[in-house]
């Protein structure tokens, strides 16, 4: 399994964490992936490539993007949209990459969550991705704020007032993070600020970390195998390819990867000329107006499973359910009690487990867009209460396997 001399100093360490190491290996083409991997391991690539969109296009908007309330609405709407040539493009491209980087990064979550990828050794790289998970979240946030729209306000005016945590009123946290008593010019200069600087460093940031905390013990495989890489390695450099369980990532991996990303890019480029309106709510080509509340405020759909949890309960139940949900992905690696580190299909309980908090996570999404009357509030209640209570079961759960 170890294929890296231990560090013997910061330097070293340093080294083979960050990514400086990982770009000199794999150009001299020593850097080894696992072979019995399939098409989920692209994922991670597939967000790099998005994210590395949604930042070139979010340079090109802000060359006509005004950080002004009473201009920001036009200078979307109408001058990037209308009056720049391929201004629409690169706002397609925003918008739509915005919003598939979440469907990846599910399904990045998830292909982790079924085969194990988060214990072993691999702790670092679980909660170096939840921290980017949360930093992408906070970022979709900011940027949902900028045009200034009708959902821009309602939904920044919603998500501010839960940190007056519920019947404690801290009303004074909820100024202090506007800068005003309503949403106004100094809240959009501040989302403006975390929007297109300090939020993208910090995903930078953890993007290095993440890859970096992949260095060792590196990716896990579809059996959740222990590899030595460097016998595996040394199979290959004979030349028996068909034994090694290891291939080179420059270049039969990286070609792979990158026959991925291609399919990819033709859906998300058919989306971007095609169907580029299902990243946008219709309300918010309506200009933010104080004084007109929307009959029906919820978030993107990336966040509706979390709305879902916070909205059947009454306010104060309703943040520690909300609280819950958005920290609990991150303890994953200490609540799962098995070091199996199989596939699900292959641990009992814990396949149950998976699929169920899957399908529930789905039932709280569609139940988050509907408005929360009759039989559509309990429902979502009763997702709530599931969601909540399979957390507390996993440990059990996963306790029992080990005692199998
Ligand atoms: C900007 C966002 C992210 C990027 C660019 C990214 C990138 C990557 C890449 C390139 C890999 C290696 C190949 C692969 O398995 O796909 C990887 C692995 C991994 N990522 Fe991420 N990731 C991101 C977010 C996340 C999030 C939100 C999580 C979940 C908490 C996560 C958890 C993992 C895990 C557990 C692995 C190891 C998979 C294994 O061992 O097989 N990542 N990531």
């Amino acid at each position: 399994m170890a294929h890296f001399t231990k560090a013997t100093s910061i330097h070293d360490w340093l080294n083979q964490r960050l990514a400086i190491d990982t770009v000199r290996r794999v150009m001299a083409k020593e850097y080894w992936v696992p072979k019995n991997i399939n098409f989920l391991w692209a994922m991670g690539m597939v967000i790099a490539v998005t994210f590395g969109l949604l930042l070139i296009s979010g340079i090109f908007l802000m060359m006509y993007y005004q950080p002004n309330i009473k201009l920001a609405f036009d200078s979307v709407n109408y001058t990037i949209m209308k009056e720049v040539e391929f201004g629409w493009l690169w706002r397609h491209i925003h918008g739509v990459a915005a919003s598939v980087v979440f469907l990846i990064i599910y399904i990045h979550m998830f292909t982790g969550i079924y085969y194990g990828s988060y214990k072993k050794g691999r702790e670092m790289i679980w909660l170096s991705g939840m921290l980017l998970f949360v930093t992408f979240s906070a970022e979709a946030f900011a940027g949902y704020v900028l045009p200034w729209g009708q959902m821009s306000y309602w939904a920044g005016m919603v998500i501010t007032n839960l940190f007056s945590l519920g019947d404690l009123h801290m009303n004074g946290i909820v100024e202090w993070i506007r800068g005003d008593y309503v949403p106004s010019q100094a809240f959009l200069n501040r989302f403006f600020m975390l929007h297109v600087l300090l939020l993208p460093l910090a995903i930078l940031g953890l993007i290095g970390l993440h890859f970096g905390a992949l260095r060792i013990p590196h990716v896990n495989n579809q059996e959740g195998e222990e590899i030595d890489f460097e016998a595996e390695a040394e199979k290959y450099k004979e030349g028996n390819k068909k034994e090694s369980k290891v291939i080179a990532f420059a270049n039969d991996f990286l070609s792979k990867d990158l026959f991925i990303v291609s399919l990819f890019l033709i859906f998300f480029f058919y989306l971007v000329f095609y169907h580029y309106e299902f990243a946008m709510d219709p309300v918010n080509f309506d200009p933010a107006d104080p004084l007109k509340t929307p009959p029906h405020i919820y978030p993107e759909w990336y966040f509706l499973w979390s709305y879902e949890i916070l909205r059947p309960f009454s306010i104060n139940i309703g943040l520690i359910a909300f609280g819950f949900a958005q920290v609990i992905f991150f303890f994953l690696p200490f609540l799962d009690k098995s070091p199996n580190a199989k596939p699900a299909h292959k641990r009992g309980l814990f396949f149950v487990w998976f699929w169920a908090m899957l399908i529930d996570m789905i039932i709280l999404t569609a139940m988050g867009k509907l408005p929360p009357e009759g039989i559509f509030s309990k429902i979502g209640l009763v997702a709530a209460l599931t969601f909540i209570g399979l957390w507390i079961a996993l440990p059990f759960i996963t306790k029992k396997e080990k005692e199998l």
